[in-house]
């Protein structure tokens, strides 16, 4: 994507061999892109603003399906949580610690040996009932499937993919095994139609047994050898087409996401399939969220995530998020503290952490940290209502959840090279701490009036402020003329929320905002079974008048009451809501009132 004198255009280079980018300007007045092989296949998207850009890319690449809600909740993951009596052990402490929590993936260990679509019958002896009981409890589990088949003649998934000629072959017909995970591993050939379909069927093993969703790893292909990967000189069917692994590599997972997505979508009965993976292609937000793969407990590492999900939702995948907390080295109280502050408005939020490293559960490092972790999970769920809007609008358009504040601002120079601040939607400002021991960072305010989310002072902008932020305190700017839902703290998306605010920041002109909502778990919303709540604000004369209609109620949500917030507004002025003068309440400079829907 190119952004010049505020005109925005963007280039897809469709080609599957390695290729490479050289964006240096410092030798040539020129970016350039090239490619080992095949055609010089590429689209100018035209503009002229970077979000048309990304709605004409995700035209031609596809969109993200609007997630599951307990997709975009709280995620504890490790690998591994190894037995059954540990993740029993886990769930209890969230729940006696009132930390709310919607998923716990299982790493490698809960299965027979590292063989995929297996549960190791010492370790989960019954994991119908473990599932069925945190199912209960609002909790889902999460398995990652990895695509290395162990090489045994008396498993069946061994001897499906050689019987049935699904793994990835040279020309001479003999199977290429590497070694991963499981060691000498087979690696299904997810370009031939045949074989995505036998994936997805099998993962069968898992829905019967009430999962929902799936973690795909190492599907770059990953290898344990000098390359990493396969042999390019493996020769993938392509449905009928042979092409070497050198011109299929990149797009190994995304094929793999496809076959579990959509073998995921059949056996799910009409509900949303959850995924995630590692590897991908242009258009893998079709099908699944991104991690960021193995980063470290480094402070760095917590800095660099920021263009890195940033740089992915400029590339059409709105869904992503790195290992909160940092997967390999030893994390600490601080960084996981700082760490979650930002998680909590990354689009996905999961702490993950590796084998022989200390746990990272958010009490981990004792009371202090735990409070502050605790803190930002249960603010997550606040702005969930939000955060599930714009994953719909990121359903819809391609536009991002995470943006870089160039994406609302492309007239602002300023904004160009900032990476270490970001927007949620269009007009929330989150400046996450990236340092140790640092209690005050600089964070640019583009030109208007934003609010300190947590005072409620309001700061003039097109200028650089410094935020004070202890280690309880993440900066977060509200720009005026916002209009914000707010939920009431549940402990998983699975229990419904039954109170809404609505916080508004009124501005000189009329501001809107449409609330969604609907049941979180079907694809009923795409027969109009939904909820859309319009909120129109006007500010004259002083006066503040809030008009709501609801646009659609063929879903009804749980919440029937909201309280209305109105933020920078001196008391003495009138409240309107539908055209009636409202009594309110005045609490910490602002003015709240209650009405229901
Ligand atoms: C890879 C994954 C990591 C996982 C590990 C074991 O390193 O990126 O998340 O924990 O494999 O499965």
């Amino acid at each position: 994507m190119t952004l010049r004198d505020g005109q925005t255009s963007g280039i897809f280079f469709d080609n599957t061999f390695k290729s490479t980018f050289d964006m240096r300007v410092d030798q040539t007045d020129y970016y350039s892109f090239k490619a080992e092989g095949g055609q010089l296949d590429y689209y100018i998207c035209a503009g002229p603003s970077p979000k048309h850009v990304m709605e004409q890319y995700t035209s031609l690449t596809g969109r993200m399906p609007l997630p599951p809600k307990w997709g975009l909740g709280y995620h504890q993951s490790r690998y591994s949580y190894e037995t059954e009596e540990e993740v029993r052990e886990l769930i209890k402490t969230f729940s006696e610690k009132d930390i709310p929590v919607d998923a716990i993936h299982l790493d490698i260990h809960y299965m027979n040996g590292y063989r995929v679509f297996t549960f190791d019958g010492s370790r989960f002896p019954n994991p119908e009932k473990l599932i069925s009981d945190m199912k209960e409890k609002g909790i889902r589990i999460v398995p990652i499937v990895d695509p290395g088949v162990k090489v045994d003649a008396e498993y069946p998934i061994y001897q499906e993919g050689v019987t049935n000629d699904l793994f990835c072959k040279y020309i001479e017909g003999n199977i290429f095994f590497g070694d991963v995970w499981p060691g000498k591993s087979a690696f299904p050939d997810f370009t031939k139609e045949q074989a995505r379909k036998w994936w997805g069927k099998k993962h069968e093993f898992y829905t019967d047994k009430g999962i929902e969703g799936i973690w795909n790893d190492m599907n770059e292909p990953a290898v344990f050898n000098e390359t990493k990967t396969m042999d390019v000189e493996v020769m993938h069917d392509n449905d009928g087409d042979p092409k070497t692994h050198r011109e299929l590599h990149n797009v190994y997972g995304y094929l793999m996401g496809e076959a579990t997505y959509e073998g995921m979508k059949d056996l799910l009965n009409g509900k949303r399939p959850f995924l995630l993976t590692r590897a991908g292609y242009a258009g893998v937000q079709k099908y699944a969220a991104v991690w960021t793969g193995d980063n470290r407990s480094f402070w760095e590492h917590l800095e660099m995530a920021i263009p890195m999900c940033l740089n992915l939702g400029l590339s059409g995948v709105a869904y992503s998020g790195p290992d909160v907390g940092g997967f390999a080295h030893d994390s600490n109280g601080e960084l996981l503290a700082r760490w979650t502050q930002f998680g909590a408005f990354t689009p996905f939020f999961r702490n993950h952490s590796a084998i022989e490293f200390v746990y990272q559960e958010p009490w981990q490092f004792g009371e202090k940290y735990e409070e502050v972790i605790k803190k930002y999970i249960q603010l997550r769920y606040k702005w969930l209502p939000h955060l599930y809007k714009l994953f719909k609008d990121a359903s819809e358009t391609g536009v991002p959840v995470m943006r870089p504040l160039f994406m609302e601002y492309p007239n602002d120079e300023e904004t160009y090279q900032l990476f270490d601040q970001f927007l949620i939607g269009s007009n929330v400002m989150i400046a996450p701490v990236l340092r140790p021991g640092v209690n005050d960072r600089m964070v640019y305010l583009p030109e208007g009036v934003w609010y300190d989310y947590w005072t409620g002072d309001k700061l003039e902008g097109g200028k650089r402020i410094i935020a004070h932020a202890e280690l309880d305190h993440l900066p977060i700017y509200v720009k005026s003329g916002t209009i914000l839902p707010e939920a009431n703290v549940k402990p998983s998306t699975a229990h419904e929320v039954d109170h809404m605010t609505i916080h508004i920041y009124p501005d000189e002109a009329s501001t809107s905002y449409d609330l969604y909502d609907d049941d979180g778990e079907t694809f009923n919303y795409e027969q109009d079974d939904y909820f859309s709540l319009n909120i129109t604000v006007n500010h004259e004369d002083g006066n503040v008048s809030v008009d709501t209609t609801v646009n659609n109620q063929q879903y009804q949500p749980k919440w029937k009451d909201i309280t209305y917030v109105v933020h920078g507004i001196s008391s003495d002025v009138q409240l309107v809501y539908n055209g009636q003068k409202v009594d309110f309440e005045e609490r910490n400079g602002t003015l709240s009132f209650n009405k229901s829907w």
